[in-house]
């Protein structure tokens, strides 16, 4: 007699459907995502299904140690139990409309203004970066009346038009016509000073904008003067200043913000990837109390969504209880990073450049080989961020010793 199986067990027509379709968007990902997903460039072959502390998992079980950390995103590792838990025993609403009043939406700005440098008071509502750096503009425009904008030559401080003016990576054919924006060419020494200082003095510029680590930049750090100056000749030449620590933000420097290694008191402080641990997406823009009155318009849909404000305020909230760990870990790893990598011995000589665990190194002299050494690092289980001329590492700032050896030996494997 043959037994029919069990009810249980026997898959209707929908759900063979929908298991057709996991297998075949499982077998055909990266067809799909070529058909699909529109994209500046290939992605790499790793299909990520789980993550874990500085691990990532791809489809084929294979592991990889994470020195990139989503770029400044996963700064205290992934899965981190406050922020995961917050979010999954949330009972608040689903959506607040932004002319409302919603508690957890104060709570978090008045978090913000106690943490952030100088006379940070006021936070706009955004959805990540670019919006945050957007909402930057605006404020200066609004604040100052003035149109122009002097940023640094390379910089990147997101996707849209308006940010896109900044950098001098102006898509071709495209017209840098939101902003009139003049750019300084780094190194960031006494002459970049002068040439701050001869742009300034026309007192026609709304704002200066740059990270005060450049991590878009290999992790550019800029000379100790030319920050201190900057402050001064925007205060003399009534132009605000923008600090971005969206990638330099939540620790990556050795200190929660970069701004305070040069004791900074920007008027406008730009937040986002780290804020959230890379849990739910959330910007910020921080601004003086004074600033944020000069303000008319103003909008965000989804700029700081309930779910996201619960990741925003456990990360602060772990940070605030942390702090000291935290800092302490990434100072004495940086360190150890510096050790090794000073001694690595590299085919090119390589300029190293470290704050914190904002790692940049390039090679003169030899464009192709820290691409190289990314992709070799990759294929022995070691995420590494390309960069011009070389590579940057961004690990999780709580990495424990013997994952960042082991994700050194890589390395050293790799070169
Ligand atoms: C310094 C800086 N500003 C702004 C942005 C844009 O942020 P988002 O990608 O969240 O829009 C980035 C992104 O990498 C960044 O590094």
């Amino acid at each position: 007699m043959i037994l029919s199986r069990p009810r249980s067990h026997r898959i209707s027509k929908p759900q063979r459907k929908q298991k057709d379709f996991e297998r075949l968007s499982k077998l055909n990902v990266r067809s799909l995502d070529q058909k699909y997903l529109a994209r500046d460039s290939d992605p790499k072959d790793i299909e990520v299904v789980k993550t874990s502390g500085s691990f990532v998992f791809d489809a084929n079980g294979k592991r990889y140690i994470d020195f990139v950390m989503g770029w400044c995103v996963g700064n205290l590792g992934w899965g981190l139990d406050p922020i995961k838990n917050k979010l999954k025993s949330f009972k608040g609403p689903d959506y607040v409309t932004p002319s409302m009043l919603y508690k957890r939406w104060a709570e978090l700005a008045n978090l913000l203004a106690d943490i952030t440098p100088g006379n940070l008071k006021k936070s706009f509502r955004a959805t990540g970066g670019t919006e945050a750096v957007e909402v930057a503009l605006n404020a200066a425009i609004s604040h100052t009346k003035r149109i122009k904008f002097v940023s640094i030559d390379g910089c990147y401080h997101g996707d849209s038009l308006a940010t896109m003016s900044l950098s001098s990576d102006f898509p071709k054919g495209g017209k840098n016509s939101l902003l009139d924006c003049k750019r300084i060419k780094p190194p960031l020494d006494k002459k970049a000073t002068g040439e701050l200082e001869r742009v300034l003095q026309k007192k026609d510029v709304a704002a200066f904008i740059m990270e005060p680590i450049i991590c878009n930049l290999g992790v550019l750090i800029p000379d100790s003067d030319f920050m201190k100056s900057a402050q001064q000749l925007c205060r003399k030449y009534g132009s605000l200043l923008i600090m971005d620590e969206v990638a330099t933000g939540f620790g990556r420097t050795g200190k929660l913000f970069a701004s305070e290694h040069y004791d900074l008191e920007p008027d406008i402080l730009c937040l986002a990837k780290a804020i959230t641990g890379g849990y739910a997406a959330l910007g910020a823009t921080v601004t003086t109390e004074e600033v944020a009155k000069s303000v008319e318009y103003y909008y965000s849909t989804y700029g700081w969504h309930p779910l996201s404000v619960e990741a925003a305020i456990a990360n602060v909230q772990y940070w605030l209880k942390h702090r000291d760990r935290i800092e302490e870990n990434t100072n004495s790893m940086s360190e150890y990073f510096s050790e090794r990598l000073e001694n690595m011995p590299f085919k090119s000589a390589p300029n190293i450049r470290i704050k914190g665990l904002a790692i940049g190194i390039n090679f003169h002299g030899d464009e192709n080989y820290g691409s190289k050494i990314v992709e070799t690092a990759e294929k022995k289980g070691l995420l590494l961020s390309e960069s011009e001329n070389g590579f940057t590492l961004f690990p999780a700032l709580n990495i424990e010793r013997a994952v960042a050896e082991e994700g050194l030996t890589l390395l050293e494997e790799s070169l």
